[in-house]
């Protein structure tokens, strides 16, 4: 009797403790005691833990796992594009990096319309023409200038001698390379140098692109932006029909941003501020959820998806509307992100059916299947992080690769609204505010994100998916925090989609039943019948209460985490 009065009061405790959501979920990621990084490669991962063990902090790391990708990881790992890093140091500080690529000089605003007006098919996505101001190699400067603990020379030694000699092809990295190889072929003049044809387990070298990585080594911003490189780079690209000249390289700067910061129940969350979309989307999405019982509905239930994509349609409507490169345009920030605004934004959601997005024409929108920028999370020793999404846009960008450079370049211009109204490669609808305009960033919604809990380093989390960025990222930290999960649980978790136009909720392959399909539908929900697509690709970090570090890396691809 006595040993069952025990087990019960044990029981209630536990109850207890589930109900307060203090006991926090069992890791089911990696562990390890004091430093990880978690990306899209193990060769990444792992160059950029070394980093950390040889002393170097989480930017040295970001550097080496940068310029790694680019190696290991050409599908969205560059030189030729550009990304975001949102950190927070140790001691609490926060702030982030815009190497966001730009507008060329010369580019205006109808630059990919016809004469009657017309949007010119795949001018803003294929080739050269689509080719925006690289900003990575300046942002990668910017941050070891500012940050850096180790010698850019040390940072670079292991990325380049891991392109002297060679990655091992996996499975995944040949199935891309076949499924894009026509489309390389074709924008480069039937014949490329990159290893379009290798198969699982060859090995392959890059040494022209290590001569690359060894001039920005040698001369840091100089060795890209100036002389060799930027002569072959601009050269090349303006052949091929396109508009970046040495001037546009020479004048690219990355830019300190202030991030975004908001709080959602006991958790500060911290995302990237425009030129992306993410900080704000997210933020929205958050602050219209907050005043429901999130973790009553359900990870996945009706009522969760409902809430969830009734505040993203919300969100995202504005996103498309009033965003765009701050430099540029004013955006209403302070009404956008006010609790009057978003309350009001709400009053029209019921439970009992979904409210219809505006019925502006949605166009033949192909929702691209969009793993193909990536993201990597790193915390170091110290207990710095940060977190970095970085990309070509398309899959391997325009898709235009310099034999001579050993890089391809991104298709990023399609990310500004090439004509109002007229939907992007993500079926994103842009407004005035994200029209071209020389040296203007286009929008993005890269959403590198860091969250904090009891004002301490909680989470570490960002993914790839184009349009669906902000919302994988969203589901993640809700899995965590309102659902319990582990990271790695919650990494890997079924994910859904919405963007307010096109008015449709889109479901990942697996975990979401035809009833609840079904139910959705009967109140009034579009739902993505024909394609089931992969939604993100997220890799998290999450700060256990001892301070162990609990990676999450995607199951949906190669993406490893490492650390010690
Ligand atoms: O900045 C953006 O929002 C896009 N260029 C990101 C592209 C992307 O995520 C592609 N695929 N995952």
């Amino acid at each position: 009797m006595k040993s069952y009065t025990k087990l019960l009061s044990i029981g209630f405790t536990l109850l207890l403790f589930v109900g307060c959501k203090t006991l926090p979920a069992t890791p089911t990621g990696l562990v390890t005691e004091k430093a990880m990084v978690v990306s899209a490669r193990e060769e990444a991962s792992s160059i950029g833990s070394e980093i950390l063990k040889k002393g170097g902090n989480a930017f040295d790391a970001m550097v080496a796992t940068e310029m790694a990708l680019v190696v290991a990881y050409p599908f969205a790992g560059n030189l030729g594009g550009g990304g975001f890093m949102v950190y927070r140091k140790a001691d609490g500080t926060t702030g982030a990096l815009d190497y966001r690529e730009k507008a060329p000089l010369s580019a205006t605003k109808d630059m990919y319309l016809d004469s009657l007006g017309n949007v010119i098919p795949n001018m803003s996505t294929v080739g050269a023409t689509a080719v925006g101001v690289p900003g990575t190699v300046a942002g990668m400067i910017a941050v070891h200038e500012k940050f850096g603990k180790l010698s850019l020379k040390e940072i670079l030694s292991p990325v380049i001698a891991l392109a002297q000699d060679g990655i091992v092809v996996t499975e995944k990295q040949a199935e891309r390379f076949k499924a894009y190889r026509d489309e390389i072929l074709a924008v480069n003049g039937g014949a490329t140098t990159f290893p379009i044809d290798a198969e699982p387990g060859d090995i392959l070298k890059y040494s022209v692109l290590a001569k690359t990585l060894q001039r920005i080594s040698d001369k840091g911003r100089d060795g890209f932006y100036k002389g060799e490189t930027a002569k072959i780079l601009s050269a090349f690209i303006q052949q091929n029909g396109g508009f970046v000249t040495e001037k546009d390289l020479e004048k690219y700067q990355a830019k300190w941003r202030t991030p975004v910061a908001f709080a959602y129940k006991d958790l500060r969350i911290i995302s990237m501020s425009p030129p992306s979309s993410g900080g704000i989307t997210l933020n929205q999405i958050f602050r219209m959820m907050e005043p429901y019982k999130v973790s009553k509905y359900g990870h996945n239930s009706e009522k969760e998806i409902q809430l969830f994509t009734e505040a993203a349609r919300r969100a995202y409507a504005d996103r498309n509307y009033y965003l765009g490169d701050p430099d540029f345009v004013t955006i209403p920030k302070e009404v956008l992100l006010s609790d009057v605004y978003l309350k009001k934004r709400m009053e029209s959601f019921s439970f009992k059916k979904a409210t219809k997005s505006s019925a502006i024409q949605e166009g033949n929108v192909q929702m691209a299947e969009s793993m193909e920028t990536t993201h990597y999370s790193i915390v170091d020793n110290e207990g710095n992080a940060v977190s970095v999404t970085t990309t070509l846009n398309g899959a391997y960008g325009s898709k235009l690769y310099s034999d001579e450079l050993g890089f391809f370049l991104n298709n990023e211009m399609d990310d500004f609204s090439a004509k109002a109204g007229v939907p992007n490669m993500f079926g994103l609808i842009g407004a005035e505010a994200n029209s071209i305009a020389p040296e203007k960033r286009m929008l993005s919604s890269m959403t590198p994100t860091l969250v904090e809990k009891d004002g301490k380093l909680w989470m570490v989390v960002g993914t790839p998916g184009g349009s669906t960025i902000i919302t994988a990222v969203a589901q993640t930290i809700l899995n965590a925090y309102e659902f319990d999960m582990s990271m790695q649980k919650a990494v890997d978790a079924p994910r859904f989609h919405h963007q307010w136009l096109p008015d449709v909720v889109m479901f990942e392959p697996l975990g979401f039943s035809d009833k609840l399909k079904d139910d959705l539908k009967s109140k009034g929900y579009n739902i993505n019948e024909d394609r089931t697509p992969i939604i993100g690709k997220v890799n998290a970090i999450r700060v256990l209460p001892n301070g162990h570090l609990e990676g999450g890396a995607d199951r949906r691809g190669d993406d490893t985490a490492v650390g010690f």
